[in-house]
């Protein structure tokens, strides 16, 4: 994997007016309240030149399809995390929580509101349900969970409206089209919006006139084309008018510019914790297109999906799963699928509870497919992994992991562009021996029997990354925590 490089000094001479010092002066000087683009600009570009002040920023990156249980180590860095930013996605993800002895599933709303001292943010980068937000809103509020004042929506993102659905359910049913399995949350027709410069923004949402205009010009438009292609009803504009203003009212109050509130927490030495929602598999560039979602869920995403210079990107963290699973369709080249591996698969699934948090879909399961593992290290940068769920492998004598991949007999470390590529693509196993034993629970390294231990050192030799936390049960306690990941991100122990 390609890890980050620590520059201890610069390489080339930093001009005295963007030194460190002089950034430290501009926001002593000016003040939270007071410091402007330009100020926030000059701190940025001075900060990302190698002073200590600027706030430590972590990425947290699905390295599969999506499930891989981002959701733990996210609660694990707001221990001393200040800040949490979604990036991509919309209510399409989902990762549970227990509030209270509560389940939730968060699916907009970042992790970071359990702990409320940290601030949530929903970036720029994110397709927003209002309705979907508000529900999930209410409902922490019900379980007495903090949402004013630590919580906010980027004036930025894209709104989902309801003519968003009627098209994907239109398009996933039609004969003829390529069924990619959706969550049916209106995901890709809001970003399709987004990318042909029609869509509504949270700001617009808030601006009644312009709402009112957009969806009546849209439901028009949309209206007449779900008709002609799929035969669907026709929305009502007026109704969706009324319902969206409504909306546009709660959320009000948690809209702000996220880029500069985030920027502005950076400048100030607090630390950011960047969420990926999906996984790089589903990645609209690296995933396994067209069977993907339409964001940029890999780290790259963070950036543009928040508003924060790449620049100010410290870590990587790339969470994978101690075997593999996807749900929906495409390509899945270490599936566990026929007599034998649909047995095996199934028990997998069981044991690892592997059905959507927010679909209720039994997930399709696998071994670990340590190429691709390798091909999200570098297209991520990931330099610590995380694995979870290694307690779900605990009754295996040996386990299979795919080592390598071969197309037409030859080893290959491309991986396709083409979904019909991977229909060629042949996986190479390698059983390692598995522990029999209990891992549940365990909380230190050297507790782990000796082949658990061997299967991660495995993990680390064939993709070059540390792995930096180990999963061994999902409550919050049953987490391993490497000492030097523990270090390099400013961790408590315990
Ligand atoms: P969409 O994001 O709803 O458009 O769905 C596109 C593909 O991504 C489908 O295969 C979904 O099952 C998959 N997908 C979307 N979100 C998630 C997620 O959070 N976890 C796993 N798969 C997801």
């Amino acid at each position: 994997m390609l890890g980050r490089t620590h520059q201890a000094s610069p390489i080339f001479p930093v001009s005295q007016s963007y030194s460190a010092a002089a950034a430290q002066a501009v926001c002593a000087t000016l003040g939270r309240a007071a410091v402007c683009g330009r100020a926030i600009f000059q701190v940025e570009f001075s900060l990302s030149r190698g002073s200590a002040s600027r706030g430590r920023t972590a990425v947290i990156v699905g390295a599969q399809w999506g499930d891989e249980g981002k959701g733990k180590i996210v609660d694990v860095l707001t221990q001393t995390f200040s800040v949490v930013a979604r990036y991509a996605g919309g209510h399409n993800a989902g990762h549970t929580v227990i509030i209270n002895g509560k389940k939730f599933i968060l699916q907009l709303v970042p992790g970071g509101i359990l702990r409320p001292e940290c601030i949530s943010v929903v970036g720029n980068g994110v397709v927003i349900d209002p309705l979907a937000f508000l529900k999930e809103v209410a409902s922490l509020r019900a379980a007495g969970v903090k949402v004013d004042g630590n919580l906010f929506v980027s004036s930025r993102a894209q709104v989902i409206l309801p003519y968003h659905r009627m098209m994907e359910l239109g398009s996933e049913n039609a004969p003829g089209r390529v069924k990619i399995g959706t969550t049916s949350r209106g995901i890709g027709p809001a970003y399709e919006d987004k990318m042909g410069r029609r869509g509504l923004r949270v700001a617009d949402l808030l601006d009644s006139q312009l709402l009112r205009t957009h969806i009546e010009n849209a439901c028009r438009e949309k209206n007449m084309i779900a008709h002609a292609l799929f035969n669907s009803d026709p929305l009502d504009a007026d109704k969706m008018f009324g319902e969206y203003a409504d909306a546009a009212e709660q959320i009000a109050p948690f809209v702000r510019d996220t880029a500069l509130l985030l920027n502005h927490a950076l400048a100030e030495g607090k630390s950011i914790v960047f969420e990926g929602a999906q996984g790089t598999m589903l990645d609209i560039d690296h995933g396994t297109y067209p069977f993907v979602t339409s964001s940029s869920s890999t780290s790259g995403g963070a950036a543009t999906g928040t508003g924060v210079p790449p620049t100010s990107i410290d870590t990587v963290i790339g969470i994978t799963k101690a075997y593999c699973t996807r749900v929906g369709s495409g390509p899945f080249p270490s599936e566990l699928a026929g007599l034998q591996g649909g047995a095996q698969g199934e028990d997998l699934r069981k044991r690892g509870n592997e059905y959507g948090a927010v679909t209720g879909r039994p997930r399709r399961t696998g071994w670990l497919d340590l190429p691709l593992l390798r091909y999200a290290g570098m297209i991520n940068g990931i330099s610590w992994l995380v694995v979870t769920k290694l307690d779900v492998l605990d009754h295996l004598t040996e386990i299979p992991v795919c080592v390598g991949h071969k197309v037409d007999g030859k080893e290959t470390d491309e991986v396709p562009a083409q979904a019909c590529g991977y229909e060629k693509l042949e996986c190479i196993y390698r059983k390692m021996p598995g522990w029999a034993s209990s891992t549940q629970a365990i909380r230190t390294v050297e507790a782990l029997p000796k082949a658990a231990r061997e299967y991660l050192a495995f993990i680390e030799k064939e993709t070059g990354a540390r792995v930096g936390m180990i999963s061994t049960g999902p409550d919050r306690e049953q987490t391993i925590l490497v000492p030097d990941f523990i270090s390099e991100l400013g961790l408590k122990s315990g």
